[in-house]
């Protein structure tokens, strides 16, 4: 082709059969479901822009992130502004909690976002350069219950959509003075190994250890394998915050497990980071992750309020839904197709395929005048339950004939029943 699709991003169309969970009738499920969640939860819905400015990101993730320093989409707008397409979603949240004063309106908020990220990645099964995530982030409660609320969330929306064998790791990434003395001792401690870690390994060495310490790299994975743990440097009241959180989650009896590893890749978070990630993913297993991130508000000009939340991909979660076998629904298909046999009949069709889409009967009608076999296969492929051939004789007779088509049986009925025979427990939608 001419003019292909750019590598790292993809199409969601109807019905993908090459790569199904490029169908887009399994986003649309999986997109119900957050939003029955997040109604249940008692979050509401915030929509930003696909560009911020650039330094919103370097300030929140931070300039040695990952995330910033290698895979932004930064560009220079005409009017020589640096602006960069959200590679996240919680730092736009806080740009906007600000700009709108939220807090004012409300003490606490609970938002949620579903919406596309851009990360110059390399591209690969599981990593796109423009993936999709459902995040929830919540302003105004610093008590562990918050954490282990959001950690729950995540945990019912994966068992609603039927996904199993999950893994919950948590942790506590401490508050700032508890993070600095652990950084010390983890660089006196990797220092003497600093020519065995992987080449990635060594920069972090001194830009951000803590990094290092969930790397994937098996040489790195050997020596912090003996590195001292975070959890031994926590004060007293972040040691605290973090065994309530394992309280609410035994109370809710949510499987964990601690993981002093796990320190996330974006650089505003303290106190409680989480993450699940389902095996089945293979590499790119990281199915969704959050934490708190305290601090964050008030650095980017905001009250000082703390906050919590996370954010899973939508891409990975539709995987794992078709890896693990879990049920979907199929695509939609319509109730009724209509084959009209003249012009007689057309106008007929025409008319009560309007009156059974106002009844709420989804339906379809042949427009083409192909020829019945043709037309016949055609409302096969599409999935229609049932098909109706309609000609003079049915309208002399105001007698027709229901084919189903998964079984061939064949009904006849009189013409004015039709409406009543496909939906008889909908009642008429109300019109405004
Ligand atoms: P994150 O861990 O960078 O966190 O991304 C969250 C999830 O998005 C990952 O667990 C993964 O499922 C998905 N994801 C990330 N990058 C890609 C990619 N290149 N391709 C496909 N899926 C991807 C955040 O972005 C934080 N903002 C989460 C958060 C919200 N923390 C607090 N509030």
């Amino acid at each position: 082709m001419k003019d292909p699709i750019p590598p790292g991003v993809f199409d969601i169309i109807p019905v993908d059969s090459q790569d199904p969970w490029k169908s887009s009738y399994l986003w649309a499920h999986v997109e119900r479901v957050i939003r029955e969640i997040a109604r249940d939860y008692g979050f509401q819905e915030i929509r930003t822009p696909l560009f911020e400015r650039t330094e919103l990101f370097q300030r929140s993730v931070g300039k040695t992130s990952d995330i910033v320093s290698k895979e932004m989409y930064t560009f220079e707008d005409k009017g020589g502004r640096s602006l960069s397409l959200r590679p996240e979603g919680t730092a736009p949240v806080m740009r906007a909690f600000i700009e709108h004063r939220l807090d004012q309106i409300a003490p606490v908020q609970k938002l949620f976002y579903i919406a596309s990220m851009f990360r110059y990645e390399r591209a690969q099964a599981g990593r796109y350069r423009q993936h999709h995530q459902f995040g929830a982030e919540v302003i105004g409660i610093s008590s562990p219950e918050q954490d282990a609320e959001l950690i729950d969330l995540l945990c019912v929306l994966y068992r609603r959509l039927g996904l199993q064998h999950l893994t919950l790791f948590i942790n506590s990434i401490g508050d700032t003075a508890s993070r600095q003395a652990f950084r010390q001792a983890l660089k006196d401690y990797l220092a003497p190994h600093a020519t065995a870690l992987s080449p990635d390994s060594q920069t972090r060495l001194e830009v951000n250890p803590l990094r290092i310490l969930d790397s994937k790299d098996r040489r790195d994975r050997e020596i912090v394998a003996h590195a001292p743990s975070i959890l031994d440097f926590l004060s007293e009241e972040v040691r605290g915050h973090f065994e309530d959180l394992k309280r609410w989650l035994d109370l809710l009896r949510i499987p964990y497990q601690v993981n002093p590893l796990l320190v996330r890749g974006l650089d505003y978070y303290n106190k409680t980071v989480f993450e699940v990630t389902a095996g089945a993913l293979g590499a790119q297993n990281s199915l969704g992750g959050g934490g708190r991130y305290d601090g964050l508000l008030s650095m980017l000009g905001g009250p000082d309020l703390p906050c919590s939340g996370f954010g899973t991909g939508i891409e990975r979660i539709i995987q794992t839904i078709l890896n693990q076998n879990a049920p979907i629904p199929s695509p939609d298909h319509p109730t009724l197709f209509l084959i009209p046999l003249g012009e007689r009949a057309k106008e007929v069709a025409f008319e009560m395929l309007h009156t059974l889409r106002e009844k709420g009967i989804p339906s379809q009608m042949e427009f083409g005048n192909k020829k019945l076999g043709k037309t016949l296969h055609y409302a096969n492929q599409i999935r229609a339950t049932y098909t109706l051939v309609i000609g003079d004789h049915e309208l002399d007779a105001q007698e027709i004939e229901l084919k189903e088509m998964a079984t061939g049986h064949k009904e006849k009925i009189p013409l004015s029943e039709l409406v009543a025979r496909l939906n008889p427990q909908k009642k008429p939608t109300n019109h405004v």
